[in-house]
């Protein structure tokens, strides 16, 4: 494992901080857990290029009327899936927060999926970092400060990368401007997962 990079303030890196061993578990529990189902956009209700599922007790979820948290899975009404225990270690490991997180979004992007600048920004928990894992096809992430205009930088995340921001960087916006088919073959079928954990409620 590599020490961590400092990519701004309050945004840290960890490159292959999870081995293959572990990239492998971690998707084997993503492929066995709630089934994925494509979310659309509030208001216009224009799908979106990834697909995504949660774990943990509160998962995240955009349809026509917005963005927000739920307990159950939107098709199956049933709860969303623990949040694997490897998860929560890294959590710890790398946050430092003295609560666990209590969502993991999971986000499957396809060759052509991406996702726009956005503010992760429904948490009441606004001291938690949000911690993110890569797993897959190398993806172009870009992050910038908390004002849509200014300033980003692209960083290369592949598979078994973490990440985290917060403190100064919690409402940074960032996204995803493409995956890079063909680098990984984690993933049957091709692609990335990405696993953002975050804690939600005070
Ligand atoms: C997200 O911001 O929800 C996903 C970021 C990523 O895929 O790395
Ligand atoms: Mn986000």
């Amino acid at each position: 494992m590599e020490a961590a990079l400092k990519i701004a303030p309050g945004v840290m890196l960890w490159r292959e901080r999870l081995d293959r061993a572990a990239q492998k578990a971690l998707l084997d529990a993503v492929l066995g857990a709630a089934e994925f189902y494509r979310p659309v956009m509030p208001g216009s209700g224009a799908p979106f290029s990834v697909e995504e599922t949660n774990f943990g007790p509160l998962g995240w979820y955009s349809d026509r009327d917005g963005y927000r948290y739920t307990a159950t899975h939107p098709k199956t009404g049933a709860p969303w899936p623990a949040i694997p225990t490897a998860l929560l270690a890294l959590w710890d490991a790398t946050t430092g927060y003295g609560a666990p997180p209590q969502c993991c979004l999971v986000n499957l992007y396809r060759a052509g999926a991406r996702m726009g600048l956005h503010q992760d920004r429904d948490e009441q928990a606004a001291d938690a970092p949000v911690l993110s894992v890569s797993l897959g096809d190398d993806a172009l992430f870009r992050i910038g400060g908390a004002t849509r205009r200014g300033p980003t930088q692209s960083l290369k995340l592949s598979s078994g990368d973490v990440l985290s921001f917060g403190g100064p960087a919690r409402l940074a916006f960032h996204g995803i401007d493409r995956i890079v088919p063909g680098t990984s073959t984690l993933v049957p079928g091709g692609g990335r997962i990405n696993l953002t954990l975050r804690r939600v409620t005070k």
